[in-house]
This record gives C-alpha cells, structure tokens and sequence, in this order.
C-alpha cells in the first residue's frame, strides 16, 4: 500500500484549508524536534540522558536532564522559521519571544516537552504535548497574557509517545490522525486517520492513592466501577495508570476509556495536578476531535478562561458516556 508521510498529510490539509502555510511549516518543526527527543530518549542510560538536572520549573518540580533537554531541542528548532511570534512551557517561567535576528510570525506555541517525567528513568513511555494559537493582532513582543486564550481557540494540537514505537498524533480540526516513526527513514508515516474513541469502555485510569481527598462525586464513580458487574453500572471494569498523561490518553484514542487526575483537596493551592495551557487543553481538543469528552467535572475543558500560563486544573476525559456521567454525578 502507497504510504502518506505527514508532508504530505500536511500539504493536502493545506489544499483543503485547514491549515495555512505557516501552520504546516509550524507542524513540520514540531515533528523535527520530537524526532530530535525521540532519539535522545531512546539513547536512555547509553548517553548520560537519566537522573536530575539538579534544577526546579516555576511549579516546584524537580527538573530532569531530559525535561531540560527536550525544552532546548524545541526552542531551537522553532525559533529561527519564521512561524512563531514565542512559545511557552512547562519548564520555563516565562513565554521565550523570539530573538531578535529572525522574523516573527503570527502563532504562539505551547508545550510540555516531556510528559511523564517520572518515568523517564524506569523506561517507560514519556511524550511530548503542544498546542498551537493565533498571537493577537499587533502583538510584537508577547507576554504570558497574549497565550491565555481559551482552548477553543486552538489551531492545532498534538502529542508524541516515545513507546516502543515512537508515535505522532496530530489534530487542526479535523479530525484525529496517528503517524508511527519510521526510524530508518526518520520519517513520520500516516497510520490511523480519523482516530475514534469509543463512547462506553470497560477500562478508566485514576491514581487512587489520592482517593482520601477525592471529591464526593468521584468517589462514587469509583466505587461504582470498582463494585462492578454487581453494582449499578452493571459491568466488570479494569483499571490502567501509567503516570504518563500521553501513554493514558493514547491508549484511550487506541481503544476507549476513561482518565481522570480529578480536583481533590491534597494541597489547596492545586485545584487538580494537570497545566491547563499545555497538558488539559492540547488532550482536550484531540479527545474531542476524536468524539470524546473532556471535563473539569464543572466545565467543558475548552471553554475555560485561562487566568495563569502555568494554572493547574481538574481533567476528566475519554469515552463520552462515561465522562458524561462523572459530569453527571458533579452535578447532582
Ligand atoms: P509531567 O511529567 O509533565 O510533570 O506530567 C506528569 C503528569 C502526567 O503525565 C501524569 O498523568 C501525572 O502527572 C501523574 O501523576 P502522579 O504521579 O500523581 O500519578
Ligand atoms: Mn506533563
Ligand atoms: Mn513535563
């Protein structure tokens, strides 16, 4: 069978409009650089790539050599093509505006450059999410406030997988597309188009050694799902937590389920664990490309008005009847 590589996936989105020349150009150098990570973390323990960088992000967190590395291999790939007016991360406390010398152009990009990073060192699956927007008209030089646009407004969003393949799963708005690394060829090759998530599952994901501080409505949920085929829901579920948000919600798009990092009363200051801007909104987008649903258990996730770049929130999301009825039960 003839094989469309995401140049070509991408040209041909061109043709029908969904993206601009820039957009694609934009998506093609994000694609780079994750090919760049993919290579740096698939060298693993061979090139010094493990442990701590000894440095914190603006959250508190521990930063790891590849979350540094993999910030580095995204900022230098996207700064010099003339696509992007700055870019924002987790692992910088404020957006990067591009450096005098290049042109700018009219989006802004976020990322989490390494999803998962917990599981850097124990080599399990770790990804990188981003999201794309349009900066605001007559912005030269933009600050945290141009990006806080609702997630409605995104042009794009994506996530890799650095799994044992090493996976590309892009969204502009239409629909859901899956590319696989061709690693002899260093080129990404469309394998799924218009990635489907089943509306009911057997299967939901949850860390629930946080279960003390859960709110009453997940706790129902979950004592719902795990009283099984004999409780109301009247079905057998299975429970899967990887600890990467990329490895969870690709084997949600793959087949179904359900995700949650819900709010919970652990530390005030964090009403849920996930970043608004660069983890909830990207899924959020591809998950509802994909016919599922996303939710805070309040609010679709894409309607919210984000008030910080770095805001932590509430995420429920997978297969629609299921995050419809947690959303249900947050409403009761
Ligand atoms: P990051 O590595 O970018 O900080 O994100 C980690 C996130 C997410 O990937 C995952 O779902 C969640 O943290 C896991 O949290 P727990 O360690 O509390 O299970
Ligand atoms: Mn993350
Ligand atoms: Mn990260």
């Amino acid at each position: 069978m003839r094989r469309i590589g995401l140049t070509q996936f991408l040209i041909e989105q061109q043709r029908a409009g969904h993206v601009s020349a820039d957009l694609r150009l934009l998506i093609e150098v994000v694609a780079r650089a994750v090919k760049a990570i993919s290579v740096a973390v698939g060298k693993g323990a061979l090139s010094g790539v493990l442990g701590e960088s000894g440095g914190e992000n603006v959250q508190g967190e521990a930063q790891k050599k590849l979350d540094v590395i993999a910030n580095e291999i995204l900022l230098e790939a996207n700064e010099w093509g003339g696509h992007l007016a700055a870019m924002a991360s987790e692992e910088m406390d404020d957006p990067h505006v591009i450096p005098t010398g290049y042109p700018k152009g009219g989006y802004l990009l976020l990322f989490d450059p390494l999803d998962g990073s917990s599981n850097i060192d124990v080599n399990i699956s770790v990804g990188t999410i981003f999201s794309v927007l349009r900066c605001p008209e007559g912005i030269e030089n933009p600050t945290a406030e141009d990006f806080l646009q609702a997630g409605t407004k995104q042009l794009a969003a994506g996530y890799s997988v650095y799994g044992p393949s090493t996976s590309l799963i892009l969204t502009v708005g239409d629909g859901v597309h899956g590319f696989t690394l061709d690693r002899e060829m260093g080129s990404f090759v469309l394998t799924e188009s218009n990635m489907r998530i089943p509306a009911d599952t057997k299967e939901y994901s949850i860390n629930s050694s946080n279960r003390r501080y859960w709110e009453a409505p997940v706790k129902r949920y979950i004592e719902e799902v795990e009283a099984g085929k004999n409780g109301p829901l009247g079905k057998d579920y299975n429970m899967r937590w990887v600890g990467s948000m990329v490895a969870d919600v690709h084997r949600i798009l793959t087949r179904g389920g359900i995700f949650m990092y819900p709010k919970d009363t652990k530390d005030a200051s964090k009403p849920g664990k996930l970043r608004l801007m660069y983890e909830a909104n990207p899924m959020a987008m591809i998950v509802e490309q994909a016919g599922g649903a996303a939710t805070t258990g309040a609010d679709r996730i894409l309607d919210l008005t984000p008030e910080k770049l770095h805001q932590r929130v509430p995420v429920i999301l997978g297969s629609k009847n299921e995050v419809d009825r947690v959303t249900g039960y947050h409403k009761a």
